[in-house]
């Protein structure tokens, strides 16, 4: 049975093969008519226990573009606003006869819960991470990485920048792992309060550098990663401040100088346009924002693909 629920689940070979199947997904992208047999008769559904524009509307194209039928479904306007628990709603949806189950939800550790639930059900419909808690969000970190790879080639050796809110950040979590898998050198910035506890031991054993001084990181960055402030999951008011933060950490017009000519500017949206990054970052040539967004359609593609129908789908990922 295959998953894709952490970026531990794939080997640096599977993250080579997903790619070359990206990059074939990203061709069919340019055409007029863009869909492909590949998954005609399959059915994904979209579980969306948290909002999302990028994730959930790039999984449906993807799908659709694959020729599967794609369902959607949110937490708001299903049972679950009844009190219909998690593992209720997915064996009510898995017995519907799906292919293929993508979800996003608040709880990390959700998917890895719900695939534990179909195997106690002898189900072997695939889970795809979209993203749980501050855990993890797999297929953000391949199409970053993919991205990246797009503009930089290789990432050995190169030194890629992760700078924002580690605390809450999935997007860290997976990136910092997929990016040292493909040997690039990551730095990741924060100020004290949003550098996660046990971080010190995580990064010596993971083979990453930490900073909480950006002027510092910027000058020699290949790439810099912009992260999200996550208000919403501070429950507690943010510290510090918006304007301490975007004077401390923030990629402002100013900062866009310490950089090397060209260096990529990657920010996985949705963004706070004038707290972690400025307009200018955000809207520079350099960026690769809305590449990022295009590369996610092509790697959720190559992901379904190799879960649901591809040659390869028995090297990929596991639990
Ligand atoms: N990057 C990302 O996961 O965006 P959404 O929350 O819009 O899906």
């Amino acid at each position: 049975k295959k998953h894709l629920l952490s970026i531990d689940d794939v080997t640096v070979d599977d993250i080579h093969a997903l790619f070359e199947t990206a990059a074939e997904m990203h061709d069919v992208q340019r055409r007029d008519v863009k869909k492909l047999p590949a998954l005609r008769g399959k059915t994904v559904i979209n579980l969306f226990f948290e909002d999302s524009t990028r994730t959930r509307s790039s999984f449906e194209i993807a799908g659709k573009w694959l020729s599967a039928d794609v369902i959607n479904l949110s937490a708001k306007g299903s049972s679950t606003s009844k009190g219909e628990s998690l593992r209720d709603t997915v064996l009510t949806v898995t017995a519907m006869g799906i292919d293929g189950l993508v979800m996003r939800h608040s709880a990390s550790g959700a998917a890895q819960q719900v695939a534990g639930w179909l195997r106690q059900e002898s189900s072997t419909i695939p889970v795809i991470n979209a993203g749980d808690g501050t855990h993890e969000h797999p297929t953000q970190a391949l199409l970053d990485a993919y991205t990246l790879t797009r503009r930089l080639g290789s990432l050995e050796g190169r030194h890629i920048a992760i700078v924002g809110d580690l605390t809450h950040s999935r997007v860290f979590r997976s990136g910092v792992k997929c990016l040292t898998k493909l040997g690039a050198e990551v730095t990741v910035v924060a100020p004290p309060t949003l550098m996660p506890s046990g971080i010190t031991a995580w990064s010596k054993d993971a083979g990453f550098a930490t900073s909480y001084d950006v002027d510092a990181v910027l000058p020699t960055a290949d790439a810099v990663m912009m992260l999200r402030v996550q208000k919403e999951r501070m429950s507690g008011g943010y510290f510090p401040t918006a304007r301490e933060y975007t004077v401390g950490y923030g990629l402002t017009r100013s900062r866009l100088g310490l950089l090397k000519e060209g260096t990529p500017i990657l920010h996985p949206g949705p963004m706070n346009r004038g707290l972690e990054i400025a307009p200018e970052a955000a809207d520079a040539a350099s960026s690769a924002v809305l590449d990022q967004v295009s590369a996610g359609v092509a790697i959720r593609m190559s992901v379904l693909y190799h879960l649901l129908a591809g040659p390869s789908a028995a090297a990929t990922t596991g639990e």
